[in-house]
């Protein structure tokens, strides 16, 4: 995830850039840069780093109250270290873009410009942007034309604002799949990946939609789709700033519930192809010699590496081993180099986790790192990495971070399997469109998160929860059980289902509340079983189900698909959810929980 800004107008253009850029820090912060176009004068600054060492680069110049144009970014590292090389604005002759998203097609379009000539600075996706639209322009002459050019041979995602000194009042802006809002104000045009930085600048905004493009100068806008020109519609922004920072959700958790379905597209995007499933970071020579595979990780991505476990050994065919970080580093393990051995952590800071990859990386054995968090500890220390492109998650309780490292396990067994030749192009193309309903099954529906509201009343006492599911769906239990301890301070376990009768139903009477999980594509009758046997005992049960459960008292309906993948992600969000509304209504904060930290980093 990245962010961009952009400003037309006379107003101190660098600090309305680098105020704006402030506000999308929370995107990323690998790097930063702005450009500015003054009277032809062009100016572009970048710093790796938090934004302060932008700001302290920036300092002698002053925009003054010349009118001018100026875009800005802060980076969240895809494509490219995060070096200065890499930050944006990416520039060719006279040009300069800064870009949110991946272009999936550029290594094609870079083969294409570098036989032309061109020649490239930086190892990102981004700048062959730049070189192709000065390549349309020496084509076309027409700067609109060009950038109209340019924009339809990119494949992927873009939110793009582009400034040439061929027209140097001009902003040219597109979007696709990533955010790009168009703002006006008292003082000028904005431009901003999210509401956020245009708060008390903008009075007025238009939310692009994917496949707008168009252009603004001080006194003149277009917009276009198709290539025939819109109205768009502008509507009033009236939100303060806190209410920005979290899009006008209540908290951060929340926010980051919503906003997993797109996230996971974001986790895909270039790693599934039609036909094919492939990780730029290393190929399918990582597994030459490896017989088995460990996992370590801690709290959430522990739950999310046993899920992968399941994934890994059905789908891959490979023994996979899971342990808890804490408990593995003072085990005096025996590993074999026979073994691949995998950590996963969204921070890349947990000690724990760092401590039992030194523990691998000392006994010879390879190493990859399923992390979040680029250029963290883990990160770097680790011979492979896959990062989950979660975007920075605020929420102590971990959400789409969750979200994005069970996607990603299961497109590395996906990628194992390939390699093991258990997978034909056939198999990838149904698993994809699986990938695809999975990633659209996690948009919240407002409805279920209405319902979930209204029942999260009825389970704010008792003597404790059980979640209980099966297979895949019991590491999810774990981690249902887990989101509502940390935000409501209840107590409640994860267990197997089909483990309960050995000891747990003891404890069943009316006060016990069972949340069941019983997808229709999964061990559905034996689970029904199991839960027949609690609710025999009187105990209190929700079954999230898209099938009725006569024994259940409450059921929260999920969709009807034929995917227990789509089930389980589904399944997901609503656990999420129902920890969310019963934090909320025992008025405990949830972003902030008591005893928690975001990443910790002491054993
Ligand atoms: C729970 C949660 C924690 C983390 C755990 C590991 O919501 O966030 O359980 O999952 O502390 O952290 P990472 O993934 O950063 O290694």
């Amino acid at each position: 995830m990245c962010g961009i800004v952009g400003y037309i107008g006379k107003d101190d253009i660098k600090n309305r850039l680098l105020d704006g850029l402030a506000e999308l820090e929370y995107r990323g912060y690998d790097s930063a840069g702005i450009a500015i176009l003054q009277e032809s004068d062009l100016s572009i600054y970048k710093a790796t780093g938090k934004l302060e060492n932008l700001r302290e680069k920036a300092k002698e110049y002053s925009s003054g109250d010349t009118f001018g144009i100026g875009i800005g970014h802060t980076r969240w590292a895809t494509h490219g270290k995060p070096t200065e090389a890499n930050a944006h604005p990416h520039f060719a002759e006279f040009s300069y873009v800064v870009h949110n998203g991946i272009i999936e097609n550029y290594s094609e379009i870079k083969k294409e410009l570098t036989k032309k000539g061109c020649s490239f600075l930086s190892q990102t996706d981004t700048e062959v942007i730049v070189h192709l639209f000065e390549e349309n322009l020496k084509e076309h002459k027409n700067t609109l034309v060009a950038f109209e050019k340019t924009i339809s041979s990119l494949k992927g995602a873009y939110a793009i604002l582009l400034i040439t000194k061929n027209s140097p009042e001009t902003i040219y802006f597109a979007k696709n799949g990533s955010p790009l809002i168009y703002g006006k104000g008292e003082n000028g045009i904005y431009f901003a990946s999210s509401d956020a930085p245009l708060i008390g600048s903008a009075s007025e905004v238009v939310y692009l939609e994917d496949g707008e493009y168009g252009y603004a100068t001080n006194s003149e806008e277009k917009f276009f789709l198709d290539f025939k020109e819109l109205n768009p519609e502008f509507k009033k922004l009236h939100v303060n700033k806190t209410f920005a920072q979290k899009d006008g959700f209540r908290y951060f958790m929340e926010k980051e519930i919503y906003e997993q379905h797109q996230i996971l597209l974001e986790t895909m995007m270039g790693r599934v192809l039609e036909h094919d499933i492939v990780f730029e970071e290393f190929d399918a020579g990582i597994l030459v010699g490896v017989e088995s595979i460990k996992i370590c990780a801690c709290g959430t991505s522990y739950h999310s590496a046993l899920a992968g476990s399941y994934l890994l050994e059905r789908i891959a065919k490979i023994r996979t081993h899971v342990e808890i970080a804490s408990e593995f580093r003072y085990k005096e393990p025996i590993l074999k180099e026979s073994e691949l051995f995998v950590v996963i952590s969204q921070s890349g800071e947990t000690a724990d986790t760092l401590e039992a990859l030194k523990i691998a990386k000392a006994s010879g054995l390879k190493t990859l790192a399923i992390c979040n968090v680029d250029n963290s500890s883990i990160v770097r220390l680790a011979d492979f990495t896959i990062l989950t492109r979660a975007g920075i998650e605020k929420g102590v309780a971990s959400t789409k971070a969750f979200a994005t490292q069970i996607m990603v396990l299961w497109m590395l067994s996906l990628f194992f399997a390939k390699f093991k030749g258990h997978l034909q192009k056939s198999d990838i193309k149904k698993e994809l469109h699986k990938m695809i309903e999975s990633a659209a099954s996690t948009k919240v529906d407002e409805k279920l998160h209405e319902r979930l509201k209204k029942l999260s009343k009825r389970f704010l006492h008792g003597h404790g929860f059980f979640f209980i599911g099966r297979d895949i769906f019991f590491p999810l239990a774990l981690e249902g059980a887990l989101k509502l301890k940390e935000i409501s301070y209840l107590h409640a376990e994860g267990y197997p289902a089909g483990e309960m009768k050995h000891g747990p139903i003891a404890l069943a009477d009316s006060e016990l509340f069972t949340i069941a999980l019983m997808p229709k594509n999964l061990l559905f009758e034996k689970i029904k079983s199991n839960v027949e046997e609690i609710a025999a005992r009187d105990a209190t049960i929700a079954a999230i189900s898209p099938i009725c459960i006569d024994s259940a008292d409450d059921m929260i309906y999920i969709q009807n698909s034929d995917s227990y993948m789509v089930e389980f992600f589904e399944m997901m969000v609503v656990l999420q959810l129902f920890a969310l509304e019963v934090s909320i209504r025992l008025g405990n904060d949830v972003d902030m929980p008591r005893n928690l930290a975001k990443s910790v980093t002491v054993e």
